[in-house]
Formats: structure tokens, sequence, C-alpha cells
């Protein structure tokens, strides 16, 4: 079926319950096959897409975020909303606090972040990564149903699988960052590249390590996304009824639109 939005879930969201007469479909992509729920919400075509597979199967380093986003975009999906989980870095950002990020660090290692890995040149413009218009949207929505949400912050994706060391946290403080993840980038960069509007609300699920005295464990993680994700379906289906076809964003031309900067490779020595 095709969709016109997808929901993408992270850590602890599985089900695609708010679904009228919801449609389990493999889509075939380049990258490999992925597994997507698509159905109908109010009007709607949405497509839910579980990141991690079905039973969080796919470790963050080897999620198939490639294939996720074609798949995506192959079904006609102009608009994601996404979801995970994160540390906070933040004293003032506990468990439970919901963060729609505007921006991202990146240190990741070892994952293919990029459509254009073959003899095209493009340089995606990554000033403002996450869709401001999608992102005011889920605002603007979260205030009026009392949600609380921190509008803006930086989202500091590592390689995992992983937790991070106190130094690292230390170093992604003093570096701006506000919350911290496994799974955001390449993510966010391969929707920009395949001109999709984008944007994430990031769930805390824990202080990051050192912040508090306990070791981490994936456990604690589970157990506040099972707590925290009714606030962020119920903000996300809120928001998909108040958003039409009409993107007055940047995304949609994020490629097609910088034309000087696609060429041959080894035609742009320095890029
Ligand atoms: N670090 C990295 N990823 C995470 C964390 C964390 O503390 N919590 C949830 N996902």
């Amino acid at each position: 079926m095709q969709a016109d939005f997808a929901i993408i879930g992270g850590t602890g969201v599985y089900d695609a319950e708010l679904l009228e007469s919801p449609e389990v479909e493999t889509v075939r992509t380049p990258y490999g096959d992925v597994e997507l729920v698509s159905g109908v919400y109010k009007g709607k075509r949405i497509a839910f897409l579980p990141r991690h597979g079905r039973g969080h199967s796919v470790a963050p380093h080897r999620i198939a975020y490639r294939a996720n986003m074609y798949a995506l975009k192959q079904l006609g999906v102009t608009q994601v909303l996404a979801t995970s989980a994160v540390g906070s870095l933040q004293l003032d950002c506990p468990p439970g606090a919901l963060v729609i990020v505007d921006d991202f660090l990146d240190f990741t290692k070892s994952r293919v972040g990029t459509f254009f890995d073959d003899d095209r040149v493009v340089h995606v413009d990554v000033t403002d990564p996450y869709c401001h218009r999608l992102r005011g949207v889920l605002a603007q929505t979260a205030h009026d149903l009392n949600i609380d949400v921190r509008a803006g912050g930086t989202y500091v994706c590592t390689e995992g699988p992983r937790f991070e060391s106190k130094a690292e946290i230390r170093f992604f403080q003093s570096n701006g960052g506000t919350v911290v993840g496994m799974t955001n980038v390449p993510e966010v960069v391969l929707a920009k590249e395949a001109e999709l509007c984008y944007a994430t609300v990031c769930i805390v699920t824990n202080y990051a390590a050192g912040l508090s005295a306990l070791p981490l464990t994936h456990e604690e993680v589970i157990e506040q996304m099972a707590v925290s994700i009714g606030d962020v379906r119920r903000l996300f289906f809120e928001a998909l009824l108040r958003l039409d076809n009409s993107r007055d964003c940047r995304c949609p031309t994020a490629v097609s639109g910088n034309s000087q900067l696609t060429g041959v490779a080894g035609e742009e020595a320095d890029a």
C-alpha cells in the first residue's frame, strides 16, 4: 500500500495498534527487504516502521538505515515522525522527558551514511537537519495536548552497541550535547538525502553514564519507554491529523535544489 506519512518507532515501540486495517508488508530495496506495517488513521495513509525490526532483533550499529529510508520513499512517504530512546546529558532533562531535537553531533564510526556512494557527488545541506516545519507542528501539538516537551536540543549519536564511558559523556556535555542515542545518524541524514521531512521526538530513558550513581541497563531503557510511549503515540497521531501533503519547507528540494553541489566523482577535488 502507498503511504504519505511514516512513524519510525525505536526501542519498545513495536505495534501499530492505532491503524485501521493494518497490513504487514515486505518492501524490497537495493539494500535489503524491509518489513513494515501500513494502514489508515482517520483518512491518513501511514506506514509504521519498527527501526530495530520486530522484537528488537537488530542492534543500532547493524540497522539497515538505507533500506529503511529507501523503503519509505518507495511507498511514497514524504513526512516521517520518528521516536528514539536516549540518555540525558543534562540534569534538568530527567528520565521521562521528551525532547524534539533540532541538531546532531555524529560520533558513529562504521555506518554507511549516504545514498550517494556511487559516482555522484552530493553534499547535502544539514544546517537544519530535522525539518523545522514538522518540529513546529509537534511542539504546538504537544502544547495543545498538555504534553510536556522540550523544543530543541542536540542529539549526540554514538556507534554503540555499548553505552558510553563517563569521560565520553563529559566530552559530549561540554560540546553542547543534550541527549545521547545510537540511531539518529545516519537516519536523519538519509531522510534529508531522500528529500523527506523528518523529525524525532526523543524519549529520555535514563541519565547518561556517570550522571547517576547506577550502572546503565537496557532494561531501564525498555521500562521507561513503556511508561512514556503513550504520550508520544498521542502526540504523533494528533500531529498527523494536522499535517497534509503541502510541504512548505526546504526538504522537498534538499538535493535537487542544490544542483551546483552535484557532479561526477573527481570533478570536485576538495569539496
Ligand atoms: N546512551 C546511548 N543510547 C541510549 C542511552 C544512553 O544512555 N539510553 C537510551 N539509548
